[in-house]
């Protein structure tokens, strides 16, 4: 394609840091957070307002791309093959109600249905993630300028060596939940030759900042079931170009709309289809979610 990614992303970072303006010029509360599909699933003006803000910049600029936003999204809207830019206003809104200040600006570009631009950006800390396909994934913040992912060299998987987030989600009842639950017990559980399967799990509270943290290195897998595209578009691409892979999702065909929803990222590494084995074993039964979870 004539897109020049490059620019897309110089472009996505300026607006990420707009957004950002927005984001912490607010002064969101509990209260007053409006509350979408159930008491845990929450919206507030800010997402909105922040929103809008992204939509108007990229029509002015790429009026051509195709457009899906976590706010603006309906049921039944569908990822095309056309330019898309993906869209979390605020990944972590429930963080954002408690001034928990872990929340990202998530803007994603995907072509051909796969993530081909990512950038992440949290601005309570100024920490920016952003990668392009083919060109590498960086992080730039207040102790690192353009530094490449993975941070550090990356040791060999091992499960019982490792951190890894898991998000509990907005479902807090059924067969799915219950997957999950005995999954995070049987994570942190003990392991019979003593010590116990994994270090430590983390629920961090946005996908987005999971995913960074894999390409980072900073965690060595991420697991979650009920992601939507806005969710994982962007980390997405920053984490392959980091060496890191997502497995479980519908690969090089991605449909997030009708997809399972299911993600498992995990970060660079020697050992990283023994270590995808290893912890799947762990995942406690099929899970169901779809479109309506
Ligand atoms: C949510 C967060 C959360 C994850 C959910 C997402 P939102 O995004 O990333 O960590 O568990 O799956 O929907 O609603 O705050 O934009």
């Amino acid at each position: 394609s004539d897109i020049n990614l490059q620019e897309v992303h110089d472009f996505l970072v300026d607006v990420a840091k707009q957004a950002g303006e927005v984001i912490t010029a607010a002064r969101p509360s509990t209260t007053a957070a409006g509350e979408k599909k159930n008491s845990v699933d929450l919206v507030t003006e800010t997402d909105q307002a922040t929103e809008r803000l992204i939509t108007d910049l990229v029509r002015k600029s790429y009026p051509h791309f195709e457009f899906m936003g976590e706010e603006t999204y309906k049921p039944g809207d569908k990822l095309t093959n056309s330019p898309t830019l993906i869209v979390d206003p605020v990944d972590g809104t429930t963080n954002l109600v408690h001034r928990y200040p872990y929340i990202s600006v998530s803007l994603g570009l995907a072509i051909n249905r796969k993530p081909v631009v990512g950038v992440i950006y949290n601005p309570f800390n100024k920490t920016l993630f952003s990668g392009i396909k083919g060109k590498g994934s960086f992080l730039s913040d207040p102790f690192h300028d353009h530094v490449r992912l993975p941070l550090k060299e990356p040791e060999p998987l091992t499960l019982d060596k490792a951190l890894v987030a898991v998000e509990w989600g907005s479902d807090r009842a059924g067969h799915d939940y219950d997957v999950k639950v005995k999954t995070f017990r049987n994570l942190c559980a003990s392991a019979e030759e003593g010590g116990a399967i994994v270090h430590g799990i983390r629920s961090f509270g946005s996908a987005a900042l999971n995913l960074c943290g894999v390409a980072a290195g900073h965690l060595d897998a991420y697991w979650e079931a009920g992601c939507w595209a806005w969710d994982v578009c962007a980390g997405w691409v920053i984490l392959e170009e980091a060496g890191g892979q997502i497995v479980d999702a519908n690969k090089g065909n991605w449909q997030p709309e009708v997809d399972g929803r299911r993600y498992l990222a995990v970060r660079k590494g020697e050992r990283q289809n023994a270590f995808i084995e290893e912890l799947w074993g762990h995942v406690a039964g099929d899970l169901q979610v779809g479109i309506e979870g």
